[in-house]
């Protein structure tokens, strides 16, 4: 049967839903039917312009559907007034007051704005569906009637009953004394901000607005242990309206986390000196997207904070020291709610802060809010993500099964425990080619366009210097050298090459490459390349853990996550044998997946669920307990590894012969191979 005439075809764009509808549906009301979401504040007063969508005028065959703007009622008096007043852009009806007439392609922006906030480019552009925990309901209340003692809070409730359906309200306390003043500043008009984290849970009023409220903020903000990154968006369009990042002031307490351990386990106020700094960080952030985006703390109503675990308890205030050592007990694994002033942040008295599980001990809520960003746990192929850092936190999975663990790669990669090794800031070499034959290198500094063998080098670097080797500059040397054939395989200096080359210096009993004959001058050591060595060889052998406890002996996809993933190149990396053997356009930075995670947090609950879901799934290994780590280090000590074969990245980049050569302590690399398997 063809119901066609009386019950019109309806899809909705982008999220493909459709269905069936009597004439005379509001396309809010379809909306919601489906599950489709679009947002209201007024809930289909016509007032507050939220609910905005457009039509896709056309013949859409595979959907079988003709559309067009006259298959929605003509704009009336309502829509009319609205678009008067505030403004519709071209093509835009109100959901709430456009009715069905016909089969429609409908169109949900995902971009509706409003009060014409400031929008920021940010870096990651993700649109995510939206379902924040904050639900801003519009109400008119009934007035007090000597008849009717029921209380102004209790009328406000059963007008929440009435329109918007919120049975089984909660009130926050700070709200009450304020209720009837807030009544009758709004006229009996007031928009409540309903907080509701969960299904199960019961809704809350969390803050009170006098007449129409149609703006509501919440903030994302990843902890890192060496930077803080925060992005201030509208609950209600989803909107970035501004970014800003600090660096964590903990680092006056130790440089990494370890050391930060140590400083609360050595200074009786230490944990509590520790939690004001980063908590007065954040507060300055806050204030500093606040004034960015043109927006006032209080309308921020809602704020979600990842970070590694020791980041996450000293937030929250807890001591890390059970983090230090086994069993890296923590104090909270679970997702953790708290209310924002509670922990040292004041904005709106309701404000709400939600904080993501921690996967284990050594593996945070940021290594959880990057799964959730990337989600390997969302897909066939087996994903590898990585976070480097001073311990690199370890995802490694697809949708059937995910493990994860975190290996102790120490500072290396930041370029400390390198000789020449600074932070990536102007005047560092962050990229390194050798000519094979000649031995002469061309390098690339921070803050320099040309490449330092190209007209114009000398004079732009006058300005910064050049003044060390950051992370991606250590890959890359190395690599290349090894690539150049300056060490071996097991990373040894050869010395040889001295009759060949001026580069090679002898220092006592080991060589060194001089990479740059300036002030100062810049070696890489034969104790450089085995602390890169070291580093590259506990992440590897964390991947190859995980990878064993899957029974894989491949990956289909890497992600680098972190500042240190979005500057190494994937190939070097290969190089080095930091990363297993992949498809090389299948290795991506994926930037910061925590700070984007958080942000899906923010403006979807449902992603909560699904993150505390898949935490309690991910099976976790501790490397430390594993017998097999110490094998795999051993193998992994060699470039690219002793034993993995590495076929697509030798397909892409020619590897030198095998060399054995002698290092300092008259051990050659086929005896230390030797050793390893006795
Ligand atoms: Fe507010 Fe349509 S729901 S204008």
């Amino acid at each position: 049967m063809n119901d066609a005439p009386s019950k019109p075809l309806v899809l909705f764009m982008p999220s493909g839903k459709r269905g069936r509808f009597p004439v005379g549906t509001p396309v809010l009301e379809a909306a919601r039917q489906l599950g489709v979401y679009v947002e209201s504040v007024c809930g289909g007063r016509a007032t507050c312009g939220r609910c905005q969508v457009s039509v896709q005028e056309g013949r859409f065959a595979k959907h079988g559907i003709k559309s067009a703007n006259d298959h929605l009622s003509p704009v009336g008096p309502k829509e009319e007034r609205y678009d008067r007043v505030r403004g519709l852009p071209e093509g835009r009806r109100l959901s709430c007051s456009a009715q069905i007439l016909g089969d429609l392609v409908i169109d949900v922006p995902q971009d509706t704005v409003i009060n014409a906030q400031v929008v920021r480019k940010a870096a990651d552009e993700r649109v995510f569906d939206r379902n924040s925990a904050i639900r801003m309901c519009y109400v008119e209340v009934e007035e007090p009637d000597m008849e009717k003692p029921l209380g102004d809070l209790d009328r406000l409730k059963a007008a929440l009953v009435a329109d918007w359906h919120l049975e089984n309200l909660d009130v926050d306390f700070h709200l009450i004394p304020k209720v009837q003043s807030i009544l009758r500043k709004g006229e009996w008009k007031v928009t409540a901000a309903v907080h509701k984290d969960h299904d199960d849970a019961h809704p809350r009023i969390v803050a009170l607005y006098p007449g129409l409220k149609n703006e509501a903020y919440g903030i994302a903000c990843d902890i890192g242990s060496t930077t803080i990154a925060m992005h201030l968006s509208s609950l209600l369009s989803g909107r970035t309206v501004a970014s800003a990042g600090t660096s964590n002031p903990q680092i006056r307490f130790g440089e990494d986390l370890m050391s930060r351990v140590s400083y609360v386990m050595m200074n009786p106020d230490g944990r509590e000196a520790m939690t004001l700094a980063v908590r007065e960080a954040v507060n300055g952030l806050i204030d500093k997207v606040c004034a960015e985006g043109g927006v006032s703390r209080e309308d921020i109503l809602d704020s979600v904070f990842v970070g590694n675990p020791i980041m996450h308890h000293l937030f929250l205030g807890i001591d890390p020291t059970e983090l230090g050592g086994a069993p890296f007990a923590l104090a909270v694994s679970g997702a953790v709610h708290v209310k924002s002033s509670e922990i040292g942040l004041p904005m709106n008295p309701g404000t709400r802060t939600y904080l993501l599980p921690c996967i284990a001990g050594h593996v945070g809520a940021d290594a959880a809010a990057a799964t959730l960003s990337e989600g390997p746990h969302r897909q066939d192929e087996m994903m590898l993500l990585v976070d480097i850092g001073t311990n690199a936190e370890i995802v490694l999975g697809n949708a059937a099964r995910t493990v994860a663990a975190s290996s102790p790669t120490g500072p290396a990669f930041e370029g400390a425990e390198i000789s020449s090794g600074q932070r990536a800031a102007p005047g560092a070499i962050e990229r390194v080619r050798i000519d094979p034959i000649t031995l002469e290198p061309r390098f690339r500094v921070i803050g320099v366009e040309q490449w330092s063998d190209e007209p114009g080098f000398a004079e732009a670097a006058a300005a910064t210097g050049v003044n060390g080797i950051c992370g991606s500059g250590i890959i890359e040397v190395i690599a290349e050298m090894y690539l150049a054939g300056i060490i071996s395989e097991d990373g040894v200096v050869d010395g040889s090459l001295g009759e060949r080359s001026p580069r090679i210096l002898e220092n006592g009993r080991t060589f060194s490459y001089l990479l740059h004959d300036g002030e100062p001058r810049i070696t890489v050591t034969q104790n450089d390349v085995r602390a890169i060595q070291l580093a590259k060889a506990a992440l590897y052998a964390g991947v190859k853990l995980l990878m064993d406890k899957l029974g894989i002996d491949h990956v289909n996809r890497i992600g680098l996550a972190g500042a240190f993933g979005t500057f190494i190149d994937p190939k070097f990396a290969m190089v080095l044998g930091l990363i297993p053997d992949c498809d090389l356009t299948r290795v991506k930075a994926v930037g910061n997946a925590a700070g984007t995670g958080a942000r899906m947090c923010l403006l979807n609950r449902s992603y909560r669920r699904e993150i505390e879901e898949t935490v309690r799934k991910i099976e976790k290994i501790e490397t430390a307990l594993e017998p097999k780590f110490q094998e795999h280090f051993v193998y992994a000590m060699a470039l690219p590894n002793k034993i993995d074969p590495f076929p697509n990245l030798s397909a892409a980049v020619t590897l030198p012969e095998r060399k054995v050569l002698a290092d300092a302590a008259g051990e050659g690399g086929a005896r230390r191979r030797r050793r390893s398997r006795e």
